[in-house]
């Protein structure tokens, strides 16, 4: 992913397959979200809920045994929310020293929230907020 930013980086195992012998896509969505709301946590700088996944495709099966690479890039900024695109990138297991393919990509929405839950403006203060670095 183009200046995107390693979130994540892990390995699917066997309890993680569907009736196919692939990885679920649940697997992956939620491996997802783990890394765009780490993110999100870091640059709204508290606490953060996810509002929306979209644009969700699956581009290839992933494996029992693949590395699988999150990557993130911050797509829009907005008061409360901030929308994170998310490609999923893995190394075949069976080929160790091949070239990692993309597997997965969407745009999660995040919203800062406060103590109750209740949506908060978050400062932009981090360099990684400004339009020039967003996708
Ligand atoms: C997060 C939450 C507090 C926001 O509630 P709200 O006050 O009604 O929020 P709003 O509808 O005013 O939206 C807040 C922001 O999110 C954005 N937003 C809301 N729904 C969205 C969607 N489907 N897609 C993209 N952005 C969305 C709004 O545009 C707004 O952005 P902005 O302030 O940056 O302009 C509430 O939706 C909530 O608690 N949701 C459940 C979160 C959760 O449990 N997540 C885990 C899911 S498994």
């Amino acid at each position: 992913m183009e200046n995107g930013e390693l979130l994540l980086r892990t390995m699917p195992m066997p309890a993680d397959t569907n009736s196919n012998g692939d990885i679920f896509g649940g697997w992956l969505m939620s491996q997802m979200d783990l890394a765009g709301g780490m993110l999100a946590k870091e640059l709204m700088r508290g606490r953060c809920a996810t509002v929306a996944a979209d644009a969700f495709k699956f581009i290839r099966p992933v494996n029992v045994g693949d590395v699988v690479c999150c990557y993130g890039l911050v797509k829009h900024v907005g008061t409360t929310s901030l929308c994170i695109g998310l490609q999923v990138w893995v190394r075949r297991s069976h080929e160790p020293s091949s070239e990692y393919v993309l597997v997965t990509a969407a745009d999660f929405t995040y919203v800062a929230i406060d103590e109750q839950g209740v949506k908060r403006e978050y400062a932009k203060t981090d360099p990684r907020l400004t339009p020039e670095r967003c996708e």
